[in-house]
């Protein structure tokens, strides 16, 4: 009897320990099995359109490429389309954040709508990868652990041109962009390379966001006759002052430069007016190593399309996450763990390697890049290693 006993309640023992074995291997396998929710906030319609599709593309294919999943976990994306509204930024990343309850934010094109998901994911914690808006602030005053970029500040691009104009010989420049951060911050970076290397900045126009009504500001630059003109456009509103530009005359007078996204991805649509123009940027077509024609050759082959600048960032957006989830074997519980990988990640990129500043705004080069037909032809280097101030970060 007592031996039947002790064996039953050697079993009943054994049986709860096998439950809890199977409880204990069960929960974390079946939170492993769940995919990962990633959050893509992104343009899909209006002047940045084509860039919101492009980044999701380049995002993809790195996801693709390591067999539809990062550290062995599937990936769920939940799409929201931020139209470039900074009116609805708020509202639409706590959709993400709150509703559909992501793992991750991965956006956006605009500086307006990523300092307002900035905020959000500063407050609520969520990890968040910015593949585009520049907003300064994001890497710098607004700056938090869990809020990382893969593709740049507008301070950086602007100081580059800046520098790259200063070194031509040009003395007075007059500057033309979209009024809002984007534009207002690349200008300024622009400013301060420009007048340190012994420039001044004669003028400022602006127009808002996102016009393109060009006319009037291109009469006063006529009248003005600048030795040079430096401009921030992207997207539709690129195309449109490149081919303004050059119907106005002023192609043939005023050297115009630009940060690189005046031609990145806008090249067909821009044709005979964009041929020659000269700008900075992190990226350039013709980068001939192994990794960004690997890059590249792949992109054409899945998607028929040439990648570009947004691509490329959205790619690297994919590789920053695969090295916080690689980290924690794909546990996003561990974000602190996920954080100080991605702190310290070296990224294999198309653009060269590059590394994240202690605010998590990627150093890197900045090259000269000129139009030659459809492409954007690296010249030289702008700038090497070129790292934000991080103004006003304290993390
Ligand atoms: C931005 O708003 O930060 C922005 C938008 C488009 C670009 C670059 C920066 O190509």
């Amino acid at each position: 009897m007592s031996t039947l006993l002790s064996c039953h309640r050697r079993r009943a023992a054994w049986l709860v320990a096998a439950a809890a074995a199977v409880f204990c291997v069960a929960a974390p396998v079946h939170a492993q099995g769940q995919p990962i929710k990633v959050g893509l906030m992104l343009p899909y319609t209006g002047t940045f359109a084509a860039l919101g599709d492009m980044i999701e593309k380049g995002f993809r294919l790195y996801v693709d490429e390591q067999g539809g999943k990062l550290a062995g976990r599937e990936l769920q994306f939940v799409k929201v389309d931020d139209e470039s509204d900074p009116a609805k930024a708020t509202d639409n990343v706590n959709k993400l954040i709150r509703r559909d309850n992501v793992d991750v934010i991965v956006g956006t094109v605009h500086s307006g709508v990523a300092l307002a998901m900035a905020r959000a994911a500063k407050e609520s914690g969520t990890l968040m990868i910015v593949p585009n808006a520049g907003a300064d602030a994001i890497t710098g005053a607004q700056c938090a652990p869990n809020i990382f970029r893969t593709s740049f500040s507008n301070w950086q691009p602007g100081y580059s041109t800046g520098v790259v104009a200063a070194q031509k010989g040009y003395k007075r420049a007059m500057t033309i962009t979209w009024n809002y951060a984007a534009g207002n911050e690349t200008v300024k970076g622009f400013t301060e390379a420009f007048e340190k290397g012994g420039g001044k900045v004669i003028k400022e126009l602006t127009l808002p966001f996102p016009n393109v009504e060009f006319q009037a500001l291109l009469t006063e630059i006529a009248a003005q006759k600048p030795d040079v003109v430096f401009a921030f456009f992207a997207g539709g509103g690129a195309v449109k002052f490149v081919k303004d530009y050059d119907a106005a005359g002023l192609k043939k007078t005023i050297p115009l430069l630009g940060s690189g996204f005046l031609t990145d991805g806008t090249l067909q649509a821009q044709g005979e007016s964009a041929q020659g123009l000269i700008t900075t940027l992190h990226y350039g077509d013709n980068i001939d190593t192994p990794r960004n024609n690997a890059f590249r050759n792949k992109f054409a082959v899945t998607y028929k399309l040439n990648p570009d600048v947004y691509a490329m960032q959205g790619y690297d957006a994919a590789q920053l996450l695969a090295v916080g989830l690689n980290a924690v074997k794909g546990d996003v519980t561990k974000k602190d763990a996920m954080i100080a990988a991605m702190k310290k990640a070296k990224i294999d990129s198309p653009r060269g390697t590059f590394t994240m500043s202690p605010q998590h705004n990627p150093t890197q080069d900045f090259y000269i890049r000129e139009v030659r037909g459809n492409y954007n032809v690296v010249t030289g280097v702008a700038v090497k290693a070129l790292a934000d101030p991080g103004r006003g970060c304290r993390m």
